[in-house]
């Protein structure tokens, strides 16, 4: 009989060892250090930071949250304090918590995208590079470089000769073709694959009869968008074999599972945070009583079981 106790939840992704397969996901976990009150990093996979640009930015004007059916839109217009200040003053405190830390790195330009990736491959305590794709190339009229795959060859390639750090290129759903797109950052050199991003959407407040999000669009997460994400994965994995970390909508280990047996090596929890900061933690746990319930001894022997 094996008991929670001893269900091994360490996962691979490529080289870099996690200890749960339970990741916080980018943008809902700000630099990791403000979620010390609510849970022991230790516990957790590992955490991607917000994503970080070479110079500071201050965002979008509000409102640029609404809540939406099983979900949130969210146009937060990538705010964050810039990699310098990241390196100078996050990651100091980040190297003190004993957990993986994920940067995740964007540009307005392929050049800035080499430079963050650049900077942080001199520095300790980053253990990858998730690259968010899921931006405007202002050098193309603002084209999504995750949508194009010319654009997202050129990003790829130019992050991965800037550093020597895991690489993980993380998919935008907004798109007609994942599969094409994932093979076209594997061949320009992508470690593993996380996917996926927001889905663009908006909503309209009818008294004011304007969007209700300043900047009229935003990006969709939380459990309205899993069934779309899943669906996803399985497109990705049927389309490359490298690692994949897979997200969108986990607020329960039985959801974590469902992206496990499609082909997920592990998964990132986003919104979930915002309701309960510890999830990251209660998951890894429920997992392991799961495992143990079913008589599996590593968690890892799940990746990859769905049967077609
Ligand atoms: C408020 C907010 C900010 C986000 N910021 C980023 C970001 O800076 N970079 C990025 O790659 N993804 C960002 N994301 C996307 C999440 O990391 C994740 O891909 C998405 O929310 C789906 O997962 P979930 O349904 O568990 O939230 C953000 C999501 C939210 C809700």
């Amino acid at each position: 009989m094996v008991t929670p106790a001893d269900v091994d939840l360490e996962v691979t992704v490529g080289k870099l060892r996690l200890r749960t397969p339970v990741i916080a996901a980018s943008g809902t976990f700000g630099y990791g250090e403000e979620f010390t009150p609510f849970l022991d990093h230790a516990q957790l996979g590992g955490f991607v930071t917000k994503g970080l640009s070479l110079a500071p930015r201050e965002g979008n004007p509000p409102p640029r949250i609404v809540e939406t059916p099983s979900g949130m839109l969210n146009a937060i217009g990538l705010q964050n304090v810039g990699v310098e200040r990241f390196i100078a003053e996050k990651l100091p405190r980040l190297r003190r918590l004993d957990t993986v830390v994920i940067a995740n790195v964007f540009g307005e330009t392929v050049e800035e995208y080499a430079e963050v990736c650049r900077r942080l491959d001199k520095v300790d305590g980053v253990h990858a590079i998730e690259l968010n794709v899921s931006c405007p190339n202002t050098a193309q009229g603002g084209m999504t470089f995750g949508t194009d795959a010319a654009a997202l060859r050129e990003v790829t390639a130019a992050a991965r000769a800037a550093t020597r750090l895991p690489l993980w290129v993380k998919l935008t759903p907004n798109v007609t073709d994942i599969g094409a797109l994932a093979r076209t950052a594997v061949a320009a050199g992508a470690d593993a694959l996380s996917l996926v991003n927001t889905f663009t959407g908006m909503t309209v407040d009818v008294e004011r009869r304007r969007p209700t999000l300043a900047n009229v669009r935003g990006g969709l997460s939380g459990p309205a968008i899993r069934p779309l994400a899943l669906h996803l994965l399985l497109e990705v994995r049927r389309s490359v074999d490298v690692p994949l970390i897979g997200m969108g909508g986990i607020t329960a280990a039985e959801h974590a599972l469902q992206f496990l047996m499609v082909g997920a090596c592990a998964v990132q929890v986003g919104t979930a945070n915002y309701l309960t900061p510890a999830i990251g933690v209660t998951l890894a746990a429920d997992l392991a009583a799961w495992c143990a319930a079913h008589d599996v001894r590593a968690v890892r022997d799940v990746v990859g079981t769905l049967t077609l």
